[in-house]
């Protein structure tokens, strides 16, 4: 039986040990926020080093520093995370301790089951949802990836990058790169944004009309939108210096809008760069790489498909991903996470596991396991 708890909480931050994970879940500014509303937050040491923040400057908003993630874990009612926990974490993990972090379930069966037998509370944030469909937790991740890729882009059209040794913006006498942008979602949206101000020539495609209609509203007159099909990919990427995927289809993998085939017809030296690549990517040639070695080339075509672009820029995305996750944090603080839930509809979609019981259909589904209605855990707190 859960008790509903309204006094202050105590949450703690670990360091993230996941291999080149570098954010951090929360900022010096948050934890001024968390001491603001009553509450003891506990950081581990140099959990902030990777972003650039000091451990003084958390002791200064009002954290106390812990030595280590065991201590962290063992003093702390809520955790706040980035990454999934990882093995040597699960064993820290207590019953009815609430972990709010990413988890992405569905893709991690051994992390589902360490879950299921921890008895801790998981929300989840690439599940909370706004009433629009839209994914609040994931959006500021597809913002970064999406100016980036322009940034990357850029930077292996260069010649000693091995690419064509073209600017984006060409110079005055001298025409503009072309840039073709697949999908008009956030990271599209983002790209054609970066690639218009640094004067390139853009095109958008993408399948829904609205959206192209909505795009072509707001965006700068050297970027021209298109629907998306075969015929129309075939002939844009002839004359492309750099292609930006960015499709997505909701629970599906990406579909491969430039084949193998293709590559040959499209111009030597020129750059594909796949952020769509942790769906699977949207380029049949495309395989996940890594920012140790993001690059390949396949027909003279150079392929960036760095399947956590973001993790290249912690600073930005520390502070795009708490921009949206502490608003979540600071209710479930307040109120207790059954209370938070019952009362927001975007945070209750976020519980995955609960107590020992899968609550969200989609993990359930994706191993078979028993599906438990998460009203049956928020009953009471409904009415409290
Ligand atoms: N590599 C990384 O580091 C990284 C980081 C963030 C996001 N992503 C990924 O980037 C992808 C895009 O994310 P998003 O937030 O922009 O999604 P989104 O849902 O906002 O946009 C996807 C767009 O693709 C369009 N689309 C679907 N099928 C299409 C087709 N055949 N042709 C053209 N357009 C089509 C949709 O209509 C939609 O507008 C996702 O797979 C996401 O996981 C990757």
């Amino acid at each position: 039986m859960y008790l509903c708890k309204l006094h202050n909480m105590i949450i703690g931050v670990p360091k993230e040990i996941k291999n080149n994970e570098n954010r951090v879940a929360l900022t010096p500014a948050g934890v001024s926020e968390f001491k603001r509303h009553g509450h003891k937050v506990y950081i581990q040491i140099s959990a902030g080093e990777g972003s650039g923040f000091s451990d003084a400057e958390y002791i200064e908003a009002g954290a106390e520093m812990l030595a280590t993630i065991e201590e962290v874990y063992s003093m702390s009612e809520m955790i706040i995370k980035v990454k999934e926990p990882i093995e040597s974490e699960y064993p820290l993990i207590k019953k009815d301790q609430l972990l709010f972090t990413y988890f992405h379930f569905a893709s991690h069966e051994p992390l589902t089951h360490a879950m299921i037998n921890s008895g801790a509370v998981c929300l989840a944030y690439e599940t909370v949802e706004k009433s629009d469909r839209s994914l609040p937790l994931l959006v500021p991740m597809s913002e970064v990836a999406g100016r980036m890729s322009v940034q990357e882009g850029a930077k292996y059209l260069e010649k000693p990058m091995g690419g064509r040794g073209i600017l984006l913006g060409g110079v005055p006498g001298v025409k503009p790169a072309e840039v073709l942008v697949l999908g008009g979602g956030i990271v599209g949206t983002q790209a054609a944004k970066m690639a218009a101000g640094m004067g390139a020539h853009v095109t958008i495609m993408d399948i829904s009309l609205n959206r192209l209609r909505q795009l072509d509203d707001i965006m700068p007159a050297n970027v021209a939108t298109e629907y998306s099909n075969e015929y129309n990919v075939r002939q844009a990427i002839k004359t492309a210096d750099l292609v930006i995927g960015g499709v997505l289809i909701p629970g599906a993998k990406a579909p491969k809008l430039i084949t193998h085939d293709m590559l040959p017809t499209m111009k030597k030296g020129s750059v594909i760069v796949d952020v769509a690549i942790d769906q699977g990517g949207c380029f049949e040639t495309s395989k996940p790489t890594t920012h140790a070695e993001p690059c390949y080339v396949v027909d003279g075509v150079i392929h960036y498909c760095v399947a956590n672009m973001p993790g290249a820029v912690p600073y930005t995305s520390t502070l795009a991903l708490t921009n949206a996750t502490l608003p979540y944090a600071i209710q479930l603080a307040n109120k207790g996470w059954q209370k938070a839930c019952s009362e927001n509809a975007e945070l209750k979609v976020g519980l995955n596991v609960v107590g020992g019981k899968v609550v969200y259909k989609g993990v359930s589904d994706a191993f078979n396991l028993e599906y438990t209605p998460v009203e049956n855990f928020l009953g009471n707190s409904a009415s409290a």
